[in-house]
């Protein structure tokens, strides 16, 4: 007898194999009430509750910057410098270190490619950038949470037909003094990771990836 299948399970694994990552955006702005179902599914992601401790204010935060406001202008040539600036840094260590060098080539590039392109893609490029900052706990797994928090948020993305892009540079951002006092958070105190949130302007294929069998081991 054929196994039922429930509805719901379906449309999780169709939503699973739905993520991608989108790198292109329409000018289309999604409504304010889906970026706030996005941060919701954000807020029920798991943290880690005995490196928060308790605390008086809440230790995640969501901070959405639209495309062309006056911070998004502000808050562009940040980055931009940031990624120069850790482009150069890279550039000298792996002068010094060949084994650095090999390992670091593919990153190498990527940073390369930004600094011709003159802009990071995902801060300015989206209808949203959205910065997600956690309290820095003991022992420091914020940004591991944040991880957790930002795949919950892509997935409700991807439920609600919008593209999503991960913007990891933020997280570089964490020291930046000007960067902090643009979104309103007390520079050192906080981890970030960011994202690019809009209608997609590409038809991307369901995500592709080895099979169970070729990379799981099951030990008796
Ligand atoms: C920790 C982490 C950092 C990432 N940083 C970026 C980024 O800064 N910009 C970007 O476009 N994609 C970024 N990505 C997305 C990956 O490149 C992407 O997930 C991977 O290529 C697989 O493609 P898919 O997401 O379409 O399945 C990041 C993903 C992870 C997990």
């Amino acid at each position: 007898m054929a196994r039922k299948i429930d509805p719901a399970n379906a449309a999780f694994d169709k939503i699973i194999g739905e993520r991608r990552s989108h790198r292109k955006f329409t000018e289309k702005i999604p409504p304010d009430e889906m970026i706030e179902s996005i941060i919701r599914a954000g807020l029920h992601a798991p943290f880690a509750a005995s490196a928060i401790g308790s605390r008086d204010d809440y230790f995640r935060r969501f901070i959405v910057i639209r495309k062309d406001s006056k911070a998004m202008k502000e808050l562009i040539p940040l980055v931009y410098a940031e990624v120069v600036e850790m482009r150069d840094n890279l550039a000298n260590e792996v002068k010094k270190n060949a084994d650095l060098q090999n390992r670091a080539a593919s990153f190498m590039n990527r940073l390369n490619a930004i600094n011709s392109m003159g802009m990071v893609p995902g801060v300015g490029t989206a209808p949203f950038y959205i910065v997600v900052t956690e309290k820095k706990g003991f022992p420091p797994v914020e940004l591991q949470s944040l991880a957790h928090c930002l795949e919950n948020m892509w997935l409700k993305a991807t439920a609600l037909d919008l593209g999503f892009q991960i913007v990891s540079v933020t997280t570089q951002m964490a020291e930046n003094a000007r960067f902090c006092s643009i979104l309103g958070i007390e520079k050192g105190t906080w981890a970030l990771m960011g994202c690019a949130i809009g209608y997609p302007a590409e038809t991307l294929s369901p995500s592709i990836r080895p099979s169970v069998r070729e990379v799981t081991t099951w030990l008796e």
